[in-house]
């Protein structure tokens, strides 16, 4: 049958790009050396970073202690996910990630819309945390003395022109200035986030060993830290401060979601790697789930130390964990807080390092595909690494940190990897009784949701009606404005697709596990912000030019169906 645009892969072709990747030698082959530990190893990098050094501290104002709710939710929502993308790990294991498993399950189209999305995840996403790596980078070095010699940064070298030009910051009105001024314009950039960006990228160019090693060090550097931070927070915790437990409500709490989200994001990264383990169907669903757990128990004790330590309403600053042990009025505990930044400056790295390793395996899937031209998929002869995505990587990311303020791409961040969470949870529906399914060496645990789903939908109208301030009306935005209505459109939506897989679920018997994960990440996504959706829906919108322009004409299956 001709599909179009909707094309998929199936079994065949992902046989012959493993027999492809396997066979010594080829071409395109690169080295499998990666084992269980150092993918766990791995998606511990990806995941702890930039979220529980930084951003937790603005979540856990808002929610207060509570906070450790919205960690185990999106623990939970994460966990349905991760069991989903280890079945298809198991079942496609070539790079790619949820870019390869959509084309298996929904065809072209909706793989080229999901790469192009990823490019949010670990381009984008990496220019925050390049962002975010210099500035404790540079607080780092700011707080260092030499005989007698303070190190400085200046501050126009170490922030980007908009942020400055608002002043909303002590640094940044130090950087407005002194930064001299070349042809009437005002010299700042962020030299430390594109220097790590070059030198992440150098160390991931020179091959997959070296990025191992680098990132098995960064990963048992930061943990130690971490769990001396716990254990030495435990000194410090008075227990009043957990009350009120949730001082704003539950809508403090979701105010968190992308943050604690992003916190999160990482442990689908290691899925790129496919090509370079030694067992991808055995090990990737193992490591997956492995620091996804390690990671959420880190977590929830983090947030319980920080929220035990001071008061919620101290924890709006972009460096809490640092922060409330410097407060505590103690030489020891001030040199904790020197140390946790010395952490938070490894753990950054080693998020950065994961990303910039992912993004240009998945280009290199999309090019073998023919859905980019071929010399993003070329492989350096001697290093064995896709050489000219990497560089191309590095640029897009290097480049927009030195210049751009990305506060906002936490948020976006978020947005574009929930998107891809929700299609690979919706694939592994599709596929439930496909016989490529069949092929997976692990499988998600089947449990018939036909009644779950509808009853768990009544259960949620009738939780509504019930606790939401203002009942329905409220709740759908008919108690405001347009504007006000506009901020409950994802709600909405939300409702009718939650409506929609009740009723599929109750035709089709569908597994409860990725429904669960599928609702979950949508309400999560449902909860990230309508401007965020704008701003996505603008990005997909040019994803899909770009493929019309190239990727619908030279497309590999494309070729094969006109032979
Ligand atoms: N989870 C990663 C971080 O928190 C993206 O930095």
């Amino acid at each position: 049958m001709n599909e179009g645009i909707f094309r998929k892969k199936t079994l065949r072709h992902i046989e012959k790009e493993v027999a492809e990747g396997q066979s010594d030698g080829h071409a395109t082959s690169m080295q499998k050396v990666l084992t269980v530990r150092d993918l766990t190893f791995m998606g511990i990098a990806a995941i702890v970073g930039a979220g529980i050094f930084s951003t937790i501290g603005k979540a856990s104002f808002d929610g207060g202690p509570g906070i450790i709710l919205l960690f185990l939710f999106v623990s939970v929502a994460c966990g349905f996910s991760a069991i989903c993308y280890a079945e298809f790990a198991s079942m496609v294991p070539v790079s790619g990630s949820a870019y390869t498993y959509s084309y298996v399950a929904f065809g072209e189209v909706i793989a080229w819309i999901i790469g192009w999305d990823l490019l949010m995840e670990y381009a984008i996403g990496n220019i925050a945390v390049a962002i975010s790596w210099s500035s404790y980078f540079t607080s780092l070095i700011n707080s260092i003395k030499i005989g007698g010699v303070q190190l400085h940064i200046p501050e126009y070298l170490a922030t980007d022109y908009w942020t400055a030009k608002y002043g909303l910051s002590d640094a940044a009105r130090l950087a407005w200035a002194n930064a001299p001024v070349i042809g009437g314009i005002r010299f700042i950039c962020n030299i430390p986030a594109f220097i790590i960006t070059a030198i992440i990228t150098w160390i991931i160019y020179i091959g997959i060993k070296e990025s191992r090693r680098s990132t098995n060090v960064m990963v048992i550097l930061k943990i130690a830290i971490i769990l001396l931070v716990m254990v030495a927070g435990c000194f410090y915790v008075d227990t009043a401060n957990w009350t009120p437990f949730l001082p704003n409500g539950i809508g403090g709490v979701l105010a968190g979601t992308s943050a604690v989200f992003f916190s999160y994001i990482g442990f689908d990264a290691i899925s790129t790697t496919a090509e370079e383990c030694r067992n991808p169907q055995r090990d990737l669903p193992r490591a997956m789930f492995l620091s996804l757990i390690i990671c959420t128990v880190v977590y929830i004790l983090v947030a319980l130390v920080l929220t035990g330590m001071t008061s919620y309403k101290n924890l709006d600053v972009g460096d809490p964990l640092a922060y409330v042990f410097s407060t505590m009025n103690s030489k020891w505990a001030n040199w904790i807080a020197g140390v946790i930044s010395i952490s938070a400056v490894i753990a950054t790295a080693s998020v950065l390092l994961v990303f910039q390793l992912g993004q240009p395996r998945i280009w290199m899937s999309m090019s073998r595909d023919g859905l980019l031209p071929p010399v993003f998929a070329r492989i350096h002869p001697k290093y064995k690494t896709p050489s000219f995505s990497t560089i191309l990587t590095g640029l897009i990311v290097g480049i927009p940190a030195l210049f751009m303020n990305l506060s906002v791409v936490v948020d976006l961040t978020s947005v574009g990897t929930l998107f891809a969470f929700v299609l690979v949870c919706g694939g592994i529906l599709r596929l439930q009784n496909h016989p490529q399914r069949l092929q997976s060496k692990f499988k998600t645990p089947y449990v018939n949701s036909k009644w779950i789903t509808p009853a768990l939908l009544i259960l949620s109208a009738v939780l509504l009606g019930l606790y939401y301030p203002g009942g329905y009306k409220a709740a759908l935005g008919m108690d405001g404005d347009w504007e006000h209505i506009r901020t409950r459109i994802p709600f909405w939506l939300f409702g009718i697709v939650f409506t929609i897989t009740a009723v599929l679920s109750f035709l089709r018997n569908y597994s409860l596990i990725p429904v669960l994960g599928f609702l979950c990440c949508t309400y999560l996504l449902c909860e990230s912000g309508v401007s965020n959706w704008e701003r996505f829906l603008i990005w997909l919108v040019i994803g899909l030019v770009v493929y019309f322009l190239y990727g619908a004409k030279h497309s590999k299956l494309l070729k094969e169906e006109k032979l």
